[in-house]
């Protein structure tokens, strides 16, 4: 071991937490894929809002409450997981971590008890991921313009025994990322002169990347021949369907059988919709802040949005949950489960497989912790009056 690499080592065994783990991926990335996973669109005010909507809430603490005996797990959509902190769907996971991806996200999901939402922009198929991993998987899938491709993506789901289906409906158009445009990132990246000089100071990254034979959408291989450059074409040109209304989620409704999530719900609004037109689960999510800026931080709307679904369905939520003390504090105000996005893709960058599986530990004792500390043993009991 070099000395370089022994810092590393030392370094990795001290991580506190979300804060380490990005600045350890800040280190080890380009500063393009750095930026393309960190930045949000326009002045990223929703990015802050995000985390700024978790600075509000007080717990209210009760002391000498017996809390010897903790218990973390709770039941999402059905299924038993060791904590409600799951890993939100992002695509081209090959980026934070060209060999490993989503194939290390889901293994160290599955150790850690929890939900790979794996994206339909994933590096590895849906089969490959499948094939390394017997841990819980969801799919979550685009507003495609054609039905066939999306039929064909959820028989596939079917078969590889994904549980639930999440549909995003956040993105009738691409956000405008300063970030991305500023640092000239186009996907798959490619190394060009200005990139070069800092692409050099990442050599494990670049090796790495030139290594992996494509980073391009796995699951779309099979739907659009040609090389990655044609793929990402057709995702251009058939991402979303702009016509789309939520008769489509009707639709969707008619062709999957299981749990089915619609993300990017802000409004009570949408929520009531969602839940109208057949979905199991609201997914509260802004996208992390990378679709419309200046809307509204996520726990901001949650308490809303809970009262307008009641009992009807779940409530899933996403945007700078980064603690375990978040989660707690989500679970306070009626959601279900947290995900979140940046973590598992920066702790991949950090150190692959071992590091996310640090990461969620660090997570899961956190919300146990929490748990002692507000004076409420089980997860499962925790609601508004553990807040004040
Ligand atoms: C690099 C990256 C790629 C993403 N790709 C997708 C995607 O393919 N589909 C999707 O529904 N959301 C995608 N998202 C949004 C995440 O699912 C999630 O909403 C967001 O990351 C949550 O915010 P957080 O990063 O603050 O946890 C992506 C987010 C990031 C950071």
């Amino acid at each position: 071991m070099t000395l370089h690499e022994r810092r590393d080592d030392q370094r990795m065994k001290r991580l506190s937490g979300y804060d380490d783990v990005r600045a350890a991926a800040k280190k080890r990335l380009p500063r393009g894929i750095f930026d393309f996973v960190d930045g949000g669109a326009g002045g990223e005010v929703t990015v802050w809002r995000n985390r700024a909507a978790f600075a509000r809430p007080e717990f209210d603490p009760h002391f000498l409450a017996d809390v010897a005996d903790r218990d973390t797990s709770t039941t999402v959509l059905g299924q038993r997981v060791a904590m409600p902190f799951l890993l939100a769907p992002a695509g081209l996971a090959r980026l934070a971590h060209p060999r490993g991806g989503e194939l290390d996200a889901a293994r160290a999901a599955a150790a850690a008890g929890t939900i790979f939402c794996v994206s339909i922009a994933s590096s590895y198929s849906i089969e490959e991921i499948r094939a390394v991993s017997d841990g819980l998987l969801w799919l979550q899938l685009y507003l495609w313009k054609s039905d066939e491709v999306v039929a064909r993506l959820i028989e596939r789901a079917k078969a590889a025994e994904y549980t639930a289906l999440v549909l995003t409906i956040d993105v009738p158009a691409v956000g405008n990322r300063e970030r991305d445009i500023r640092n000239g990132v186009s996907l798959p990246p490619k190394i060009r002169l200005d990139t070069a000089l800092d692409a050099l100071r990442r050599p494990a990254w670049v090796a790495s990347y030139l290594r992996s034979s494509t980073i391009g959408m796995a699951n779309l291989r099979e739907v659009v021949p040609g090389d990655v450059g044609s793929v990402a074409a057709y995702v251009d040109r058939e991402l979303t369907d702009q016509r789309a209304t939520w008769d489509r989620v009707a639709w969707l409704r008619e062709l999957w059988d299981g749990p089915l999530i619609v993300k990017g719900v802000l409004s009570a609004r949408d929520a009531r919709l969602a839940v109208d037109y057949g979905a199991d689960a609201v997914y509260i999510s802004n996208h992390g802040g990378r679709q419309l800026d200046s809307s509204p931080g996520t726990l901001d709307v949650l308490p809303e949005i809970a009262q307008a679904v009641g009992s009807r369905a779940e409530i899933l939520l996403d945007g700078g949950v980064r603690r375990g003390q978040d989660v707690v504090m989500a679970r306070a105000l009626g959601a279900t489960a947290c995900l979140a996005g940046r973590p598992w893709f920066f702790a991949l960058a950090a150190g692959g497989q071992a590091a996310l599986e640090q990461y969620l530990d660090i997570v899961r004792r956190d919300i146990d912790r929490t748990l002692a500390l507000v004076g409420v043993p089980r997860l499962d009991d925790v609601d508004a009056s553990t807040l004040r």
